[in-house]
This record gives C-alpha cells, structure tokens and sequence, in this order.
C-alpha cells in the first residue's frame, strides 16, 4: 500500500493538469479558473484516506464546500456529476500504469470507490438542499411582498372609503334638517334614502378592511328596537317586494355589542331575504323569531323564497360569493365576521318550506376591545 500511495504522489500533478484540460465548465463559471483545484483536493483526500489521515466525516466537510461553491453558480448537475466521475477514471487508469500486487490494487479501488462515493453523495444532497431552501426562500420573499402591497391596497382602500363617509354623514344630518325647514320640499325623503343606502354600503366596506365604524362604542341594544328600526330602514324595500314582515320577539331579549355593526348583519340578512321573494309568486313572508333559553339569546330569520341549492350552501359565507348580478358577496361574509366577533355563531338551512338564518349568543356578550 505504501508502493502504491507514493506512485499516486508521484504523478499527482500529471493527472490534476489532464483533469484541468477535460474538466467541464461552464465559460460564465465564476471558478472556472480554480475548478481543478477542487480536483486536487480530491486526489489529495484519496492519499490522506490510504493513510488513513483522513475519515468519511472529513470527506463530508470537502463535499459539503464544494457543493456550497457549485450552488453559487448555476451549474448543471449532470456536468458536476461528470466531473467527478472524471476524477475517479483518471485515477483507477493510473493505476494500471503501475504494476502493483492484485491484493493491493483490489484494496486501493475499494478504497477510491468509498472516497468517491461518499464525496457525491454527500455533494448532490448538500447542493440540493441549498438549492430548495433557495427556492423557498424565493417563495416566502414572493409571498411577503405580495402581502405587503395586498395590506397597502387594503389600507388605501380603507382610509379613502373612511374618507368618504364623513361628508356623507353631514349631507345626510344636512337634508334632514332641510326636511325639518321645509316638509313639503320634494324628492328630499328619496335623496335621503340613497344617502342612507350609500352609507350602508360604505360601511360594508369599513367592516372588510377589519377597521370598523369610528367611532366604535359598545352598548345593551333592546333587540326590538333594534328589528324595528332595521325594518323601518329597509321599509321602501319591503313595500316594492310587497313581503310581509312577522315578528315575534321577546321584547326583554337585549344584546351587548356594536349596534351599528349587529344592524349591518340583520339588513344583511333581510335584504337577501326580500331579494329571493321579489321573483316569488304568492304570499311572500319574513319571519323574525328572538328568544331567550338557558342562557342563549337565539335570533332567526326565516323566508319562503326559492332554498339555496345544496351545493350553494357551503359557499354562501364566503367572500365574493354572490349569484346576483350586481352583488358583491360581502353581505354575508361580513356578517359572520361580525357574528364571531360578538362571540356568536351563524348557520343556514334551507329547505322547499324556508331558507332560516339562525344566530345564537350566549346571553352575557363580553366584547374584545377593538
Ligand atoms: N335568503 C336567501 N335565499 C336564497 N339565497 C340566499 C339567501 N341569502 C343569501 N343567499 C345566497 O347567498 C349569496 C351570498 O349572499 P351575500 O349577502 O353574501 O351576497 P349578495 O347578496 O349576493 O351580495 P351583497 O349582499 O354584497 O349585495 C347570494 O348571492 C345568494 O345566492
Ligand atoms: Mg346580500
């Protein structure tokens, strides 16, 4: 074995300058210059593991540097296998220029063929697991900035709806006033009307982009009341679909939580009533049932429009899903939202009798601060 190591000594710069010249590399290789000094490291670590200067757990360190410096460049994986393999022949084929004892040449090939192994596996998996958390970490810059702009949109669209709402608030406050001055003056009960439609569409709006109302303020709302100041609210509506509206509520039943927010959710919820009774036939009904029972304040409305299909169903929740023309699918998802928020929960059933929307609350609503 010592005959042998010092023949590979012997001829070592022989066959790294051979390695040079047939060495693969790309012309745009940042180390294309010094590539075959990896290969003499290489042929090194063949002598040092015969001397047994060197382990398994020393070859990993020399894989794990070269496949670190091959990540840098983009190189083709086959050309790095090729080169290492390229190593390996110019080895063994040096060997059969000497003329060793077949014990010892037998020994040495399991030996190169260990090192060599060794070397590129370790290498590829090295070099492939640099290359995927590159890539991942590609993925998450890609997905982070695409957060960040979805978050700026969010907030532009936000401040500029908030914006909005302020004027509107005093055009509304300024045309009552006008009523009050002047109560035959034409057209002002409809101007008022869609500023109030407006409005509520804007706060839609607010509620998506998670700001709320401003100011928010937390009070017991008398659900009576409340059902009837929706149903006044929504009374031009209720008169064009000709639908009749049967209430019957406790009238001790009272919620803690944002009025304006808890109204959102029951206009939400009649107007897509009043929406599937405005194409029925017949006696068209909305009924509204609040009751109390062991500690659960439960609210449902119910009508007998044509039921969401089955498949519909689940989806109905979600955001932008909407079957209506002109839509926007946030009535829905925005009530929910709302729901949980008050620490509520919403369901739907819907069958050829009735479509039910049922709300329940535990009768003590603390709300979380906003
Ligand atoms: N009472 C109901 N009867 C039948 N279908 C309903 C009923 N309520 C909701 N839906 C269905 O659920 C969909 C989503 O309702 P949602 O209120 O979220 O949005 P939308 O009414 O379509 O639009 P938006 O409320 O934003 O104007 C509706 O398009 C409709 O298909
Ligand atoms: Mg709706």
């Amino acid at each position: 074995m010592e005959e042998l190591t010092a023949f590979l000594e012997k001829h070592e710069a022989r066959i790294v300058e051979t390695f040079r010249k047939r060495v693969v590399v790309s012309e745009h290789d940042q180390f294309k210059d010094t590539i075959h000094l990896n290969g003499r490291a290489m042929y090194r670590m063949v002598l040092r593991y015969f001397r047994e200067q060197m382990t398994l757990e020393d070859i990993k360190q020399l894989a794990y540097k070269v496949a670190a410096e091959r990540n840098r460049v983009d190189i083709n994986i086959g050309d790095f296998v090729h080169n290492v393999c390229l190593g390996r022949n110019l080895i063994l084929e040096l060997l059969q220029e000497g003329s060793f004892e077949p014990d010892a040449l037998v020994n040495a090939i399991i030996k190169i063929n260990e090192c060599f192994d060794v070397f590129l596996v370790q290498a590829i998996s090295r070099y492939t697991d640099l290359k995927n958390s590159d890539l991942a970490e590609k993925k998450q810059f890609i997905e982070r900035s695409h957060k960040d702009r979805l978050t700026i949109l969010g907030q532009m669209a936000s401040s500029f709806v908030h914006e909005f709402r302020n004027p509107l608030t005093s055009i509304i406050g300024f045309s009552k006033l006008l009523k009050e001055d002047y109560p035959d003056l034409p057209y002002v009960d409809i101007i008022v009307n869609e500023l109030y439609q407006l409005n509520f569409r804007v706060s839609q709006f607010l509620l998506v982009s998670k700001k709320g109302i401003i100011p928010r303020k937390s009070e017991v709302i008398n659900l009576q009341q409340l059902f009837e100041e929706t149903i006044s609210f929504l009374n031009p509506n209720i008169v064009d679909v000709n639908a009749d509206i049967q209430c019957v509520i406790d009238a001790e039943c009272e919620l803690t939580g944002y009025r304006d927010e808890i109204k959102q959710v029951f206009i939400n919820i009649i107007s897509n009533a009043l929406d599937v009774l405005y194409r029925k036939n017949g006696k068209k009904v909305v009924a509204i049932e609040v009751f109390q029972h062991d500690g659960t304040t439960e609210i449902s409305i119910s009508n007998n429009g044509v039921p969401i299909p089955p498949d519909l169903l689940p989806l109905i929740f979600e955001p932008f899903f909407t079957t209506k023309e002109l839509g926007t699918g946030l009535g829905l998802y925005v009530s929910k939202e709302i729901i949980e928020r008050h620490a509520g929960t919403i369901t739907c059933e819907s069958s050829e009798e009735s479509t039910r929307f049922t709300m329940q609350f535990s009768s003590e609503i603390v709300r979380e601060a906003p």
